[in-house]
């Protein structure tokens, strides 16, 4: 029996044939009226007029109110600029692309459904992946009152039913040849199902939609100049600008040169492993050429501690805690760390990769005077001699009691 304290729903809304036959379902199921809203966090990059129609969609299939919320400002300076901080790669590959865009879709579908008196919000995601985890911890932390509708988990239809659902209740389903399940925005592009899911096949070209292949890029490399002002990127070429068009640049460069594939057996936190592929550009060259920037000006320490708070981070939002306090206390020693992380970085891409080939601070701990090898060299090697036989005083006993030689 469904709830029928339910009068009024939110549901995230993508357009596609998932959600649209939600919208449907849901308005079938509990008698409720719907408001549909739809995220931009940059997924329609090159066409952003994609949003009114998805409105109008939304319409046509009866909701009471639409909302489309322009989030890439925030998305950009309050999720993705964290990432590039924390050099956040899930498993040392997946810079976190789809999990920092769910806490703030389920942020705004709680003031949604607050500031419309909704009972419930529902979302598309199914109840094996990651996406439940992040939209309903966050969800609930925000409101608790508010009840979570899964209808992919509710409702037992397959693609095939979905088809036959949406046909008999007006839903176009023009454009329904999908072959794999994906997630965009302007961070990355995941993609998974259909013959991914099968780990020993290499991933078809068509898996792919933004990056050049590699063997067809440019036989010129490509260089490019990022300015880094306290770990937040913020010129390119010399030129400063807005944080969502820098991040569009630098991807629209990754992409010519078939940089930021991806692919990943990934641990999720339900605790399957799944193969998924991604097409990150921006995210992956910000990243390389933060954390250069980063080993450049701190100590040997300070690097080897921020690389467990990093992975420390990255977990948790991965998992879907970005509610946790733990996030803040972690940032709050990545941002102590990111006050120096200010200079810039030259990356070349060619062919698929994205190498640092250059970087410079006023803050780096580099100083020519002692590392160089010509003979003006300030460093006191003489002291090197004694340095080295502290240094190894414990290791080398330890080998020879090991080894049975008597002798000191
Ligand atoms: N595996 C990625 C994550 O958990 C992406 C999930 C969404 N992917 C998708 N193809 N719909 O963050």
């Amino acid at each position: 029996m469904a709830d029928d304290s339910i009068k009024k729903i939110v549901l995230m809304y993508s357009g596609g044939l998932d959600t649209s036959c939600m919208l449907k379902w849901l308005q079938e199921r509990y008698g409720a009226e719907i408001v549909s809203f739809t995220a931009d966090l940059g997924q329609e990059m090159e066409d952003p007029t994609r949003f009114k129609d998805i409105e109008q969609k939304a319409y046509d299939l009866g909701v009471v109110k639409h909302f489309t919320e322009d989030l890439k400002e925030e998305f950009v300076r309050d999720y993705i600029f964290p990432t590039i901080k924390a050099n956040g790669l899930y498993q040392g590959v997946y810079p976190l692309s789809t999990a920092v865009g769910r806490p703030l879709i389920a942020k705004y579908a709680v003031k949604i459904a607050e500031q419309e008196n909704a009972d419930a919000i529902a979302h598309g995601c199914t109840g094996k992946g990651n996406d439940q985890v992040r939209m309903n911890v966050t969800a609930q932390a925000l409101n608790p009152k508010l009840k979570i509708l899964m209808p992919m988990v509710e409702w037992g239809m397959g693609r095939d039913d979905e088809v036959k659902y949406a046909r008999e209740h007006g839903i176009s389903v023009s454009n329904v040849n999908k072959t794999y399940s994906t997630d965009e925005n302007i961070f990355g592009r995941s993609c998974e199902c259909g013959i991914l899911e099968h780990p020993d096949e290499i991933a078809p070209e068509d898996a792919c939609a933004w990056t050049v292949p590699p063997i067809k890029a440019p036989d010129d490399p490509e260089i490019i100049k990022i300015e880094f002002d306290k770990g937040v990127p913020v010129a390119i070429d010399g030129s400063v600008i807005d944080p969502i068009e820098l991040i569009e640049r630098v991807h629209r460069a990754g992409a010519r040169h078939g940089v930021g594939r991806l692919d990943h057996m990934e641990d999720r936190t339900v605790g399957l492993k799944s193969r998924e592929t991604y097409e990150c550009p921006a995210a992956i060259i910000l990243i390389k050429a933060h954390q250069d920037l980063e080993k450049f000006v701190c100590t040997k320490h300070e690097n080897s501690f921020k690389s467990i708070v990093d992975q420390r981070w990255t977990e948790l939002v991965y998992e879907g805690l970005w509610v946790d306090p733990l996030r803040e206390a972690l940032e709050a020693f990545i941002n102590t760390v990111n006050q120096r992380v200010t200079g810039w970085v030259k990356v070349r891409l060619f062919k698929g990769t994205a190498s640092v080939v250059a970087r410079s601070s006023p803050y780096a701990l580099y100083d020519l005077n002692l590392a160089t090898y010509g003979k003006e060299s300030q460093f006191d090697e003489q002291s090197a001699e004694g340095f080295i036989k502290l240094h190894g005083l414990q290791s080398r006993m330890g080998y020879r009691l090991k080894h049975g030689k008597k002798d000191k």
